[in-house]
């Protein structure tokens, strides 16, 4: 036995380190000698990260530069009046000209109170015109070539990023798989050397024995009955089987969570979808009324009735947060839109816009939901009157404008559905209908209905300078979302990010993470109770 031990431990010996040496060279030859698998790993998800940051940034940047050529472009190709180019183009030569081109226009027009057309002295001042109009669209030509020339840059450059993110992304992949390989080799150059460990420890022992007497056996004591069952050993299995049951019970709490793909927080939204997280808004819970079988007009009114609840507190965030997103120039014309239905988006735009007003602005909500439209049920408006009825002409504006009992906050619901709904925002009226409003109003907040539903929010997103997307929280999934964003970005809206709406912070799980992370605590504050009594 001795023998064969030893001969046996020999082979492993010279295995074990064949194994180790083709680790080694492996790990030579793909240069990872020197950095561990797991730092490059790190350092190559940093660099994924900062080109995707600054892809994004480009890519945001030239979408506004194109923005911007389109807009002059239209000016250009449609003669639109000259006062469109101010607010595009802020050029002290081109302001200069117009303002010329409207003193002579003025003369013009005195003239032409004298004199008539063919006098020489109208032609004169015609051929000024003329040339003036040839200046100011030379100009405008080159302010063209140069905002060319700047977007041509970005794309060169969004290019190239992009480049370089496929190629990083590829040399993630690649070690990956180098990752795979090393640790298959180091598993078998492992067990060789465990094999060996055991197979060196049994040669001691055989030799040992070797040097033992083995014949001299006499009897020391006679056996004992034991008192007891020698098996089942019950206390032992019972012990058994409460730690696997209580492992088992761990292990399937964290396959649950792992399945569990639902958008609950924060780091679900940037990581998970990427966008901005704009918020959350908890789950609202009105005092119980017994006879109501409806609760939602309650929730609708609850920022009125309880301004300084919790709830009112998130919302304020939420407001805060979409308006410092660009501080400078923060979005007016907001569409709130979700994927699926009944995840509470006309919920989120009653309580921004309450908000909003209490802050000061003027807002009005515009029910732009053809399929489901709520907001005249919320607040209790009997007439038939709305949006559609304005853009298909048969009342004014101020007819179907309702005021609420917020002040400046103001409601324009939707009105008589027609056949075909869609086909009203591509109206030309529809476009006067939004600058009119625009002009009278800080803010207008959009209802819409689901974007895996319909086309409509899509449609409507490209006359808004924001949309928010409401996901109800702990029930939609990551993937559903995605898509819904996905089908925005193809039309190129700027989604500003998602609100979190209706999660019980009551829940221990996710509840407890909002707590520990920003201190949100549910449950309505003592001041609330006294305020509305
Ligand atoms: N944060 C919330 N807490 C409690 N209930 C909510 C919340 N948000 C929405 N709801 C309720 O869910 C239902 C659907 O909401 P709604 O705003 O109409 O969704 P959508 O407009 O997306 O279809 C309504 O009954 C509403 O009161
Ligand atoms: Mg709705």
């Amino acid at each position: 036995a001795a023998a064969w031990l030893a001969s046996q431990a020999a082979e492993l010996k010279t295995r074990m380190e064949q194994a180790e040496y083709q680790l080694y060279e492996y790990k030579r030859k793909q240069h990872i000698l020197s950095v561990s698998l797991e730092d490059r790993q790190n350092i190559i998800s940093q660099r994924l990260q900062d080109l995707n940051q600054t892809l994004n940034k480009v890519q945001a940047e030239r979408i506004a530069l194109e923005a911007r050529r389109q807009k002059i472009l239209d000016i250009k190709e449609h003669r639109l009046a000259l006062d469109a180019v101010d607010k595009v183009i802020s050029n002290p030569l081109i302001q200069q000209l117009k303002a010329n081109y409207v003193k002579l226009k003025e003369e013009h027009t005195e003239l032409s109170t004298k004199y008539l057309p063919d006098h020489p002295k109208m032609k004169v001042v015609e051929n000024k015109l003329k040339l003036l109009q040839r200046s100011i669209n030379r100009e405008i030509d080159n302010v063209l070539e140069s905002l060319e020339a700047e977007y041509q840059v970005k794309l060169d450059s969004e290019k190239r990023l992009r480049r370089e993110l496929e190629r990083v992304k590829a040399e993630a992949q690649e070690l990956n798989k180098k990752e795979i390989e090393y640790n298959r080799l180091k598993r078998v150059a492992d067990n060789y050397a465990a094999l060996y460990q055991h197979i060196l420890k049994r040669q001691k022992e055989a030799t040992l024995a070797a040097h033992q007497e083995t014949n001299n056996v006499y009897k020391l004591d006679s056996a004992v009955e034991p008192l007891r069952p020698v098996y089942p050993r019950v206390k032992l299995n019972l012990l058994l089987a409460m730690v696997v049951g209580l492992l088992g019970g761990i292990g399937l709490a964290f396959f649950l969570e792992y399945l569990d793909n639902t958008v609950k927080t924060q780091e679900d939204v940037e990581r998970q979808l990427g966008v901005p997280f704009l918020g959350l808004i908890p789950t609202i819970k009105p005092e119980e009324k017994e006879d109501i079988d409806d609760a939602t007009p309650l929730r609708d009114n609850f920022l009125i009735t309880h301004p300084k609840s919790s709830v009112a507190e998130c919302c304020r965030t939420v407001r805060t947060n979409i308006l410092f997103m660009s501080p400078e120039n923060p979005p007016r014309r907001i569409l709130v839109t979700s994927a699926g239905p009944q995840e509470g988006k006309s919920t989120v735009v009653i309580n921004l816009g309450i908000t909003m007003a209490q802050s000061g602005s003027s807002v009005l909500l515009i029910d732009t939901d053809m399929r489901r439209p709520r907001l005249h049920k919320s607040f209790d408006m009997k007439k038939p009157e709305g949006i559609s009825s304005v853009i298909l002409g048969e009342v004014g504006l101020d007819e179907a404008i309702v005021g609420t009992e917020v002040e400046k906050l103001d409601i324009l619901p939707c009105g008589p559905i027609p056949p075909n709904p869609t086909e009203l925002f591509h109206t030309e009226r529809f476009a006067q209908l939004l600058e009119t409003l625009s002009s009278k109003y800080d803010r207008l907040i959009f209802d819409s209905p689901p974007v895996m539903m319909v086309a409509d929010p899509l449609i409507l997103s490209h006359s808004m300078d924001g949309v928010i997307m409401v996901v109800k929280g702990a029930s939609t999934s990551r993937d559903v979302v995605k898509r819904a964003l996905k089908q925005l970005e193809d039309v190129k809206a700027r989604v500003l990010g998602v609100v979190i709406n209706d999660l019980d912070l009551d829940n221990k799980q996710y509840g407890y993470y909002y707590y520990r992370r920003y201190g949100y605590y549910y449950g309505e504050k003592e001041s609330d109770a006294a305020s509305t009594g």
